[in-house]
């Protein structure tokens, strides 16, 4: 069943007040929750039914204004729960038992280790109890709480605590209230044995807030660093937008068994516990950056999310999008800059124009849905924060914030649409944002064209710039974007040149934002005694595929002169891109494939300069990924793409040795590690040269590895010398493996490394490896992360392996869907995105993987999520 957008219309009821009552136990929780219900419709024209979402709930009893209801007076359905005629105005009283050890799917209350937990978004909250499990209702929570006190210590749930104490046989209480009016899907409990950590933050106005960690008491030593993040972000918030916290308390409760990254119920946060652990000796520099990135963003979501919510589950991206945005700038301002921005470029074009360019193509709004889990999605998320960042392009950073401010002013306590912040953007810009708007309706990477002209006797250049957008499902003609595109224009020395359009009385700086509305625009900048080169797309702009015939020498010139660290770094991309796409087409010619000594030397001048900034060295001289090389191919051939790829790491690694050697030399570690020392830069380029050096396969290169292996004091050096062991078919590879394993065994974060690192192994078994790890006891299908490390890792990271053209790959993810189909639909369908891309290969693997999805499709009780995925796929 597909809900369209256009359906949409107001709740028939509004409930005020929540009080909810849980026993809980973990095989038979019974919750009792007391409703004030009223209409919200004129009943002149009759009485509507109240219709309460319930799923996997048994009904013990019901009561309205306290009187037991009769069988005649309701009806369950598969939906929920039906009144066909209820008063105006009353209270409604419901009691229900559920189980959360059962609760595999992860949604509602579950069990997750020492704890019961929940997680509501999106609609998990009727899992819980019968509602209108809907964000536009919005309601204050009271929440009593009662456990056995010996095995469940700790009672959890939104707001202040109002009450605890002591109950006979062995049990206790605890009562939260939260004063703040919230959707369902922000509704949190947690119980369990549980130790925290805490802290207290001062806010700008001068309140005292209380921050609190939850964590199992074995991770008590790991925790600092999430709180030191959360510090950091409160921060943050206060001085970049104004926004306060405003609750008493803050707490966050790691738990293992996570579908997602986090969740941003009010005043109390769930984390996946990857996003909340991290001691030196066992997290990763990127581990460290994650942390203080997902905080950030379940922090933001406070204000953008929390305080004002989506008016349905179409506008996620109101929310998700802005968080993303912010979680981003917060990163951004707490690391370098530059790297964080690249990053964040690499990761949408590796996930999101992927699906973009596929039959899941959607809008950052989507304008239907038959599960919305399915729609947390990068576009949703990650495309929806490259719009809030193209109207900050557009506005400028004051008018932006004054945007913002304006939004909060306007819509505090409200569910809005996306509408709504859009048009606070445009007020406060004093800008006609309507066709902006399409950037939310319409899906579909864009395609900027450009050429160029120069007329020596003008000293005019004039660029010409064309967009075109392909179709998506449901979208066969586009309408054009309003595009910001900055730019600015290089003399042949690298001199920035100043801007002035033809018309204009002077010029205006040397970068600025040219904003493209129809179809062509044409832009004539004069006063310029050469041709110049174009810097574009400054900082990546917009989330659009740039078209222009730059020659080698330009990428030179922009490379090491243009004053955007984007567009350098993108220089280099581009010439590696162009680099390997040559190379493949000699593979698949039958040619002799060569890299060829330009190359080589300009990878020696990064090598030598030991002024740059390290960690922005280590993304100028990291290839494009497999993926992302896919995706330049009309027909994506893997084994041509990994053999190009390989050839140019094993050339370098071969031909620059010593510069190699000697850049692992000067980054080598002169103190002890401390994840906070400024140095992940270092780390990070020196791995790569490692990377590069174990590429050329050379004895030295191994040992090499085995010493960093064994000496190492951080996780990203131990790793970084387990991950190129684990495509290289050496002895060592299995000693290290191995003893890595047993070094390592309780640490569950750690062993998701170690099932992820041997999942994206290069060499010829590891199929047979994943299979084998099935088995290994530490596997456990009921674990998301489990699953993503090994399951995820094999068909996602690993392009050239999982898509071997024998199917044996398509066919063992085939068999991990369905098996988690019955498990986890959630999770299943995460897992089906490599199918989803199935028409971009070869007419073999395309029937291969077409034969999967059938099979997935045949099953009987196929779960919605992985339903709608399969379905849309073919
Ligand atoms: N709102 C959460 C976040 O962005 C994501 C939770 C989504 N969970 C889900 N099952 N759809 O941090
Ligand atoms: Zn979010």
């Amino acid at each position: 069943q597909t809900i369209h957008q256009k359906d949409y219309t107001i709740p028939d009821y509004l409930i005020d007040t929540v009080e909810l009552t849980f026993d809980l136990d973990p095989e038979d929780t019974r919750v009792v929750s007391r409703l004030a219900i009223h209409s919200n419709h004129d009943r002149g024209n009759g009485v509507k039914p109240l219709v309460l979402d319930g799923e996997d709930l048994t009904l013990v009893s019901l009561k309205l204004d306290g009187v037991a209801l009769e069988q005649g007076a309701y009806r369950i359905e598969d939906a929920g729960l039906v009144l066909p005629s209820p008063p105006e105005r009353f209270l409604l009283e419901v009691e229900t038992r559920i189980n959360p050890k059962e609760n595999t799917a992860l949604s509602g209350l579950y069990s997750s280790g020492p704890m019961l937990c929940t997680q509501c978004e999106a609609q998990g909250f009727r899992r819980i109890t019968y509602f209108t499990d809907r964000p536009d209702v919005m309601a204050v929570y009271t929440v009593t709480l009662r456990a056995d006190k010996a095995s469940c210590p700790v009672l959890l749930a939104n707001g202040n605590l109002v009450e605890k104490g002591d109950l006979p046989d062995g049990r206790h209480f605890a009562v939260w209230h939260d004063p703040f009016k919230k959707p369902s899907y922000l509704f949190a409990v947690v119980a369990g044995d549980l130790v925290h950590i805490a802290d207290r933050f001062t806010t700008m106005s001068g309140r005292e807030v209380q921050l609190e960690i939850y964590v199992e008491e074995r991770n008590q030593d790991k925790c600092e660093h999430a709180l030191r993040s959360l510090m950091r972000a409160m921060r943050w918030d206060e001085e970049q937008f104004g926004r306060e916290y405003d609750l008493d308390t803050y707490m966050v409760v790691a738990v293992d068994d996570f579908n997602m990254g986090a969740m941003e119920n009010k005043g109390l946060n769930v984390f996946n516990s990857r996003y909340v652990l991290a001691s030196p000796q066992s997290a990763t520099d990127d581990d460290y950056e994650a942390i203080e990135e997902v905080i950030g963003h379940e922090y933001f979501h406070n204000w953008t999310g929390n305080r004002i919510t989506c008016r349905d589950w179409f506008q996620l991206s109101l929310k998700e999008g802005l968080t993303i945005f912010r979680d981003q700038e917060f990163s951004a301002d707490m690391q370098s800059r530059p790297v964080k921005r690249i990053a964040d470029v690499k990761s949408l074009r590796s996930a999101q124009f992927p699906e973009d360019a596929s039959p899941l193509a959607h809008p950052v709004r989507p304008e239907s849905y038959v599960e919305i889990n399915n729609f947390y999605s990068m576009t949703v998320y990650h495309k929806g924060g490259e719009v809030i960042r193209m109207l900050q392009t557009l506005l400028g950073h004051d008018a932006f914030r004054a945007g913002m401010d304006l939004y909060f002013e306007r819509h505090d306590g409200q569910a809005v649409r996306v509408d709504e912040f859009v048009q606070a953007m445009a007020d406060a810009g004093k800008r006609d944002l309507s066709q902006f708007m399409l950037w939310y309706d319409q899906a579909g990477t864009p395609v900027l064209t450009v050429s160029d002209a120069y007329r020596a006797d003008e000293g005019s250049y004039t660029l010409t710039v064309t967009q075109s957008c392909p179709s998506t499902p449901g979208q066969p003609e586009k309408k054009p974007f309003h595009i910001p595109l900055a730019m600015g224009l290089l003399d042949r020395e690298g001199n920035e040149l100043p801007l002035k359009l033809a018309g204009e009385t002077e010029a205006l700086g040397t970068s600025r934002v040219l904003e493209l509305r129809r179809e062509t625009e044409t832009f004539t900048f004069v006063g310029l005694k050469e041709r110049p080169v174009p810097s574009l797309l400054r900082n990546f702009c917009a989330p659009v595929k740039l078209e222009y015939p730059y020659s080698d020498e330009d990428l030179n010139l922009l490379m090491t002169r243009d004053s955007d660290p984007f567009v350098r770094w993108e220089a280099g991309q581009l010439q590696a891109v162009k680099l390997i796409m040559a190379l493949i087409a000699d593979i698949q010619a039958g040619r002799e494939a060569r890299v060829p000594e330009s190359f080589i030397e300009s990878f020696r001048r990064l090598l030598s300069d030991d002024r740059q900034d390290r960690a922005f060295l280590a993304e100028t001289l990291t290839l494009p990924t497999e993926n992302y090389l896919a995706e330049q191919m009309a027909v994506i051939d893997p084994d041509a793409i990994h053999q190009a790829r390989e050839l140019v790491r094993r050339t370098v690694g071969e031909l620059l040795g010593a510069e190699l050697t000697s850049v692992r030399k000067a980054c080598a570690p002169k103190a002890p590690y401390r994840p906070d020392d400024g140095l992940s830069g270092c780390r990070r380029l020196k791995n790569l040269c490692l990377s590069y050096l174990m590429a050329a396969g050379r004895q030295e290169a191994i040992d090499a590895c085995m010493v960093q292996f064994r000496s190492a004091d951080n996780m990203t050096d131990s790793l970084g010398a387990l991950s190129p062991l684990g495509s290289c078919a050496c002895p060592e590879r299995e000693e290290a493996f191995a003893s890595f394993y047993e070094c390592w065994r309780s640490d569950r974060g750690v062993i998701d490394k170690w099932f992820a690192h041997q999942a994206v192994s290069r060499l010829p078994d590891t199929l047979d490896r994943v299979l084998a790890l099935l088995e290994h006891p530490d596997f456990d299908i009921r674990n998301p992360n489990r699953v993503r490390s090994l399951v995820g890792a094999f068909s996602q990271g690993n392009q050239f392996r999982f898509h071997d053209a024998s199917g044996r790959g398509y066919r063992f993810l085939g068999d991990q869907i369905l098996r988690l189909n019955g498990i986890n639909p959630q999770i299943a369908a995460r897992m089906l995105t490599p199918f989803s891309r199935w028409r971009r290969f070869d007419a073999q693997r395309q029937e291969l993987m077409k034969k999967e999805l059938e099979r997935i499709l045949a099953e009987p009780g196929l779960a919605r999520d992985v339903y709608e995925l399969a379905a849309k796929s073919l």
